[in-house]
């Protein structure tokens, strides 16, 4: 267990938590995404948190995974690749932050400016120089909150997921350069 605040902590997530993160995502990522998608996010909920992606997720060099707890109570996710580069950026030490989901009742309490203040000086710790991250251009909510913690704008893409709607395609990279 990590500690970022008393109440604020990281729990390493394990193969034998699939159907808890399944369950926990089943809530949280269509509140924030259901109308970027024609089945409201089920396909893509299925694939991302199915047991068998979480086994290859867990499986895979330099990647941290972590249920995100507040009193004890799972309310999102947390996953860091370290050692990840994005194309084009030639700072030497990279990581990408995978994916960062909080529960609808736990947002704008700033306990993601918090863990994200906790990766930061732990990736600075260990002599990153870089994180950066994929944020979709059409949710506000998760642009804005980078965009609020120094993160800038580098490339897009467009995601080709068929049952995405064609308007919310457009997906950043951006990042952040840490200061030592
Ligand atoms: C995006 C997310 C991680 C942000 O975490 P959060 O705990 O809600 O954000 P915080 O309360 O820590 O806000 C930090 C700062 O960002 C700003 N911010 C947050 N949401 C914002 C919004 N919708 N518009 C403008 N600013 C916003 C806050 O005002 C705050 O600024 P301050 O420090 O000056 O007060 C969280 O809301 C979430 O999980 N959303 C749904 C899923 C999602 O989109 N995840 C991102 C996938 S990459």
């Amino acid at each position: 267990m990590i500690k970022i605040t008393e109440d604020l902590r990281l729990k390493k997530i394990l193969i034998s938590d699939a159907e808890v993160l399944y369950a926990l995502m089943k809530t949280v990522y269509p509140t924030a995404y259901s109308h970027f998608w024609e089945d409201e996010g089920n396909w893509y909920i299925n694939s991302q948190y199915s047991k068998e992606n979480l086994k290859q997720e867990l499986l895979e060099e330099n990647s941290s995974y972590y249920f995100i707890c507040y009193k004890n109570e799972i309310i999102g996710n947390l996953r860091i690749i370290w050692d990840k580069t994005l194309e084009g950026l030639s700072e030497e030490k990279q990581m990408k932050l995978h994916r960062l989901y909080l529960h609808e009742k736990t947002q704008g309490k700033g306990f993601g400016k918090k863990i994200l203040n906790w990766l930061e000086e732990k990736a600075k710790e260990k002599d990153y120089k870089i994180i950066w991250l994929d944020a979709m251009d059409e949710q506000p909510q998760a642009f804005q909150f980078y965009k609020k913690l120094g993160y800038q704008y580098h490339s897009h893409t467009f995601l080709p997921f068929e049952l995405l709607h064609d308007k919310v395609r457009k997906m950043s990279q951006v990042y952040k350069l840490l200061k030592s």
